[in-house]
């Protein structure tokens, strides 16, 4: 089957190498010529482990390609995908869907054959009614289907999400719709992966729903971890005490500096944004970007009081380990990385920063926070250590070395990787999320 993926960022370019391994036919479109070089020399726009051998074997077999020609790649192709970006709109937090809203006025004028243009785009409840307007509009006499298919995908853990999906949502009431997208998903269905089939309006909610949820789970465990603190409990027990139960589970109850990335942020304040629209207010998820927001700042507060408070602070030097949102990737949208080291700017305190894949879209980001090579040179001459983010390479740190290089063996893990004992034996003053 040939598929057409059009947006070649990360979850475009993901799902198309994925679906080409799987043996379909698929080209991946972008407008953006340079990305589509790189990606014809076998350089990746974004970091993700496993893509670039991916897509390098898939290229080798014939099965992916890459072209800035949309009328090209979408011919022939039985299903064609949206898969642009969607951003906060500025000023107003709704989703921006001009790029999706282009990519179906092109597609409605360019299409040669019958097709399925799936939105994989995470858009707001409507955008497939809207894409369908479109594409009617544009006088286009083949048959089309427009279907909601939202993707659930973790940066860094994103080929393996694909793979071994939990489910797969098609959001469609047309037949072809659902028999093209049967035979697109069928690889993985062999594999077991349950496919849910709904309307196209529960599918596009489903996706802002799941990840307000999300959201919701994490928010929740950091607060309960500030209660923790205050009460002298741990929440790495009370985490792992309720997750135990089914109902709840135990995944995103990691409590933390607070969500960031791409998605968490964006999609609370769009699902917000539908809520006013319709009327029907969420306050639970209005709660949770309120909170959200603040707890990235106070975790600025949090190191400035490791130093001894803001008078102390003044002058003193903070190495942040850590500044991508989450491991595994170089995606610094929305990382509470970022408010720290405003929130130490502002303080009057001097940030060195490193992370292992992040540094390079950082460091604009930043300008307050001088890059260093190494978590080593980062540490030299510190007052205090604060562990941002769970890369595996500060799991295991030299903490000799790292007592020899600091100015004061102060280390603040704002993810939980160390144990408090073990820290203390090591002879560091060592301050965590919700555990005292
Ligand atoms: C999230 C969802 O997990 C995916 O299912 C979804 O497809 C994706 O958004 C999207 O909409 O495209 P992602 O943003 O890549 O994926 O990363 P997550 O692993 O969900 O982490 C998001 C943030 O929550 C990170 O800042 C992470 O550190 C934080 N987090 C996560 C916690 O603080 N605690 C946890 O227990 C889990």
């Amino acid at each position: 089957m040939k598929i057409a993926m059009v947006g070649s960022g990360y979850v475009g370019l993901v799902s198309g190498a994925c679906f080409a391994d799987f043996g379909h036919d698929v080209v991946c479109i972008d407008k953006d010529q340079s990305k589509i070089d790189r990606l014809h020399d076998g350089v990746m726009p974004i970091y993700e482990p496993g893509l670039d051998a991916l897509v390098e074997s898939n290229v080798a077999a014939g099965r992916l390609s890459f072209t800035t020609d949309l009328a090209e790649g979408i011919a022939g192709a039985q299903a064609i995908f949206i898969a642009v970006g969607t951003p906060s709109r500025r000023g107003d937090g709704h989703a921006d869907l001009s790029f999706v809203h282009a990519v179906a006025r092109e597609v409605g004028e360019k299409l040669a054959n019958d097709a399925v243009v799936v939105t994989k785009s995470t858009v707001p409840v409507g955008t497939g009614d809207e894409v369908e307007r479109i594409i009617a509009e544009t006088g286009c006499n083949h048959r089309v289907a427009v279907v909601s298919n939202p993707e659930f995908l973790r940066e860094g853990a994103a080929i393996a999400d694909f793979k071994r999906p939990d489910r797969i949502v098609i959001g469609t009431e047309d037949d072809f719709g659902r028999e093209v997208m049967r035979e697109v998903y069928r690889p993985l269905f062999l594999n077991e992966s349950p496919i849910l089939f709904v309307s196209r309006r529960s599918a596009e909610l489903i996706k802002y729903a799941a990840n307000a949820f999300l959201a919701t789970k994490i928010t929740f465990i950091n607060e309960i971890a500030d209660l923790c603190e205050k009460v002298g409990a741990n929440v790495q027990d009370v985490s792992r005490g309720i997750g135990m139960d089914n109902r709840i589970g135990p995944k995103f109850l990691h409590a933390g500096p607070g969500y960031g990335g791409s998605c968490f942020p964006k999609d609370t304040l769009a699902l917000l944004k539908t809520a006013e629209d319709y009327d029907s207010p969420i306050r639970i998820v209005e709660a949770v970007a309120k909170v959200n927001e603040s707890r990235k700042r106070a975790m600025g507060r949090k190191v400035i009081d490791a130093l001894g408070g803001p008078e102390a602070a003044r002058g003193k030097k903070v190495a942040l380990l850590g500044l991508t949102f989450k491991p595994n990737t170089d995606d610094m949208r929305d990382s509470p990385a970022i408010a720290i080291a405003q929130a130490l700017g502002d303080a009057g305190v001097n940030v060195a920063g490193y992370d292992p894949e992040g540094m390079e879209q950082a460091a604009p980001l930043m300008p307050e926070v001088q890059m260093c090579k190494s978590p080593y040179e980062a540490i030299e001459g510190a007052d205090a250590i604060a562990i941002v983010t769970e890369w595996d390479a500060f799991r295991a740190l030299d903490f000799p070395r790292v007592k020899a290089l600091a100015n004061a063996p102060v280390l603040v893990d704002l993810r939980n990787i160390y144990k408090p004992d073990h820290m203390l034996a090591a002879g560091f003053t060592y301050l965590s999320i919700g555990r005292s």
